[in-house]
């Protein structure tokens, strides 16, 4: 069992934007400029937001954060969303998921200018990647895929089973395995598919995002399979320092002895997402700077 080490990929690919952002400067140009807004509290966000504006730092991006208050209304979100969209000082932004109840997360996916959305949610990016066109692909699924390629994991003709429907990571994570090119043969599980420990039996990768410990056991597992987690829940535990641990969704212990390769969590697909990000960012400033899309 090898396990896929997100993070040394992670820092590979940081060091390659890294001398990116060396050669504009030396050039004279400015570094990428990625926002953050994040509206109220969560802890979860707060910490993803501040992993993603150290990751910017790393790479020597610049970075701004703007946190806004949980009362915030959707109008005043729109209006900052639309002087992002107009600052040409910015080449790429992000609005942390999720908002508050009052605030229609469609309306505010739609309202990034898609040229800036770096994560690759409004609906021109969706439809250009299920096209098989140029896009900005989601943060998670270009991670798993990066994580893959780089170890060498052949997907054409394996079968992916997927679980987990979302639109940040299972709908395009299928959507992606399946273009021409990576050639997988995918299947797409969710909360009422019936009979999911035979569908993950059959499987040769497994990519499991619901956000469930434990929701993956050994017996769901055939020997020899690839495991990607991408679940990373906090489960209280009042012996360790921060009073909380991290869970993936695979039972680690018993699944991994039965794979070729694992991801860990942490350390797995959530250290890819935040440097997909960052290539996200990079490739906004070369569309921005180039005027080519
Ligand atoms: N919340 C959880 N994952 C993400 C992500 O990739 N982007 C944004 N904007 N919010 C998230």
């Amino acid at each position: 069992m090898t396990l896929l080490d997100g993070k040394y990929v992670s820092n590979q690919i940081r060091d390659e934007i890294k001398s990116c952002v060396s050669s504009l400067l030396s050039a004279g140009g400015k570094a990428p400029h990625l926002a953050v807004i994040i509206v109220g509290h969560d802890p979860a966000s707060e910490t993803y937001v501040a992993n993603k504006l150290k990751a910017c730092e790393q790479v020597g991006f610049r970075a701004t954060k703007i946190a806004l208050p949980e009362t915030i209304t959707e109008q005043q979100l729109l209006s900052y969303i639309d002087s992002l969209n107009h600052d040409d000082d910015i080449d790429g932004f992000i609005v942390q998921l999720p908002l508050p109840g009052h605030i229609d997360e469609t309306k505010v996916i739609e309202a990034i200018d898609f040229r800036k959305d770096v994560d690759g949610f409004h609906p021109i990016n969706v439809g250009r990647m299920t096209l098989g066109f140029s896009s900005f692909v989601p943060a998670t699924p270009s991670g798993i895929v990066e994580l893959l390629r780089r170890y060498g994991i052949v997907v054409a003709g394996k079968h992916c089973v997927v679980v987990g429907r979302s639109n940040i990571v299972g709908k395009p994570v299928a959507t992606l395995l399946m273009q021409k090119g990576m050639d997988a043969t995918v299947t797409i599980c969710h909360s009422q598919t019936r009979d999911l420990k035979a569908l993950c039996l059959a499987a040769d990768i497994i990519i499991t995002a619901v956000g469930q410990p434990g929701l993956l056991t050994a017996d769901m597992v055939k020997d020899g399979a690839v495991v990607i987690d991408v679940g990373i829940t906090r489960v209280d535990d009042p012996l360790s320092p921060k009073g909380y641990h991290l869970r993936g969704d695979a039972d680690f212990d018993a699944v991994a002895p039965k794979c070729s390769f694992i991801t860990p969590v942490p350390g797995g697909v959530g250290p890819m997402t935040i440097t997909m990000l960052l290539k996200n960012t990079l490739q906004a400033y070369h569309n921005l700077h180039n005027n080519n899309q």
